[in-house]
């Protein structure tokens, strides 16, 4: 028998080089102008399954980009792993920040990776992470290590929201049926400090309009006199804060679910340094709300972020100007309890309510999705974590992650399975941000620890 680990030391380069091969196409969900590189993409991910191993693939269509699907049923009665990953990937910008073009994927050593890490945009997230469970079930299926029905669906349009992929979990509940849902998109403490995501937030995304007068004005014979939709929108911002950064909106914290001085106390057992945090971030301090620690700050807390804020004149030199519109987008970060469209009402009465009656404010709803906590003592969670003491040796720690997936809530509620999620990525790998990257060493360790996943997940639910 050979194992993982020597299985991809015989193959590293080509399994490299297939995931270079995947990266170069620009996957942008978001930007219609790569429509065409979505399907090609979901062309290359459907006979990356097929060689893998998978007896049945299929492209989905959806009303919106294609979900990819793909099967090797053993045997009825054996328990059915279902792998979730996305193929497609954030826009690259700005792209004058990055160091090589974000398509043509190079591998490059870092500090941290020493070993290489493969820069592209959707290294890590989530092509490199996903095509680590396409090269796992390589090796399960050429060395007959595969012990159990193993289903893949792989979608199209998570940087977007999943809007397409909640009408084809409804309408394919059969289809997906499984035991367990496995998933890579997260990320792990450190190379030696394996973990296992426990947490994700919730979200809630909106944009909001100011409109003042119906043109836009000349500042010197208008100003003073006439709201600038600029200045009120950043007022009514920066009210959405108060001076130990608790969020106004009332209600908000209603729902949220306080941890025990336990679990805090857990939480606070895992290896961080904030000084190298602040370092990574080249910033002199952390910011955030009043009586919480940075790793529950953005963890276990809910939050208020603008993500973008224009209106007026931005060009070359100066114009003076009192703008007709002022715009931004904001997204919530939510918490297990905190229904997200609840959240949504909430930010959108209170935000009218704050408005002057010398401006016209509007808020548009986006999209959203609820946060979600895996159970710690459940068989799922207990294989993952012997696969991980296997490889790296130790007992990963249980970790919530401050970022979202909003269809894993909906996986539970529609097809009654939990989630693990075992991400091989780290946050210093630039996910969404330029020259993002994700290590060599991760990708291969990834491929070499989830087989052993499906063998303690079979053994585990046999008993
Ligand atoms: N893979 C990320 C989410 C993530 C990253 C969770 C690291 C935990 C650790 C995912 O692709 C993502 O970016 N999600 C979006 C939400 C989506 C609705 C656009 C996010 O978190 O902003
Ligand atoms: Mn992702
Ligand atoms: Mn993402």
């Amino acid at each position: 028998m050979i194992t993982s680990k020597d299985y991809v030391q015989q193959h590293k380069e080509r399994f490299i080089n297939e995931l270079i091969d995947l990266l170069k196409i620009p996957s942008i969900s978001a930007d219609s102008a790569y429509k065409k590189d979505m399907f090609s993409t979901a062309t290359l991910v459907e006979k990356s399954l097929k060689e893998a191993g998978c007896t049945k693939t299929e492209i989905c269509e959806t009303p919106g980009y294609p979900v990819v699907y793909g099967e090797r049923i053993v045997d009825e009665n054996l328990p059915t792993v279902l792998v979730y990953g996305h193929y497609d990937v954030q826009p690259a910008d700005p792209i004058d920040l990055w160091d090589s073009p974000a398509f043509e994927p190079v591998i490059k050593k870092t500090a941290i990776h020493p070993e290489g890490a493969i820069f592209a945009r959707g290294a890590c997230d989530d092509k490199g992470q996903f095509y680590m469970h396409v090269k796992a079930l390589e090796y399960m299926v050429k060395n007959e290590e595969l012990p159990c029905n193993v289903k893949f669906m792989i979608e199209g349009e998570e940087e977007v929201g999943s809007v397409n992929l909640a009408w084809f979990i409804k309408n394919n509940k059969e289809k997906l049926a499984n035991d367990v849902i496995l998933i890579s998109d997260t990320g792990m403490i450190a190379k030696d400090t394996p973990s296992i995501t426990t947490g994700l937030r919730g979200l809630s995304y909106v944009e909001v309009e100011v409109t003042g007068p119906n043109r836009d004005l000349h500042s010197g014979l208008y100003g003073g006199a006439v709201a600038n939709p600029i200045n009120i929108l950043t007022k009514m911002i920066a009210s959405l804060h108060d001076e130990n950064n608790h969020i106004t909106i009332p209600g908000f914290y209603d729902k949220v679910e306080e941890l025990s001085k336990a679990e805090r106390a857990k939480m606070a057992e895992a290896p961080f340094s904030l000084e190298k945090y602040k370092e990574a971030l080249a910033i002199a301090d952390v910011y955030g709300e009043e009586g919480y620690t940075t790793n529950e700050r953005n963890s276990i807390r809910p939050t208020l972020d603008v993500n973008g804020i224009w209106g007026g004149y931005i060009g070359e030199g100066a114009k003076t100007v009192i703008p007709s519109k002022a715009f931004a987008k904001i997204s919530m970060r939510l918490v297990p309890n905190q229904d997200w469209e609840e959240i949504t009402n909430l930010f959108q009465k209170h935000f009218e309510s704050i408005a002057p009656a010398a401006v016209e404010v509007k808020v548009k709803p986006h999209h959203g999705g609820q946060g979600y906590v895996t159970p710690i003592d459940g068989i799922e969670f207990q294989a993952a974590s012997l696969a991980y003491q296997q490889i790296f040796g130790k007992e990963p720690i249980p970790q919530r992650s401050g970022g979202s997936i909003p269809i894993v809530a909906m996986f539970e509620e529609e097809l009654k399975s939990k989630t693990v999620l075992m991400g091989f990525g780290l946050d210093s790998d630039a996910i969404h941000s330029p020259n993002e990257h994700f290590g060599v060493w991760n990708y291969l360790k990834g491929i070499e620890t989830i087989p052993y996943f499906y063998k303690h997940f079979t053994a585990l639910k046999k008993q």
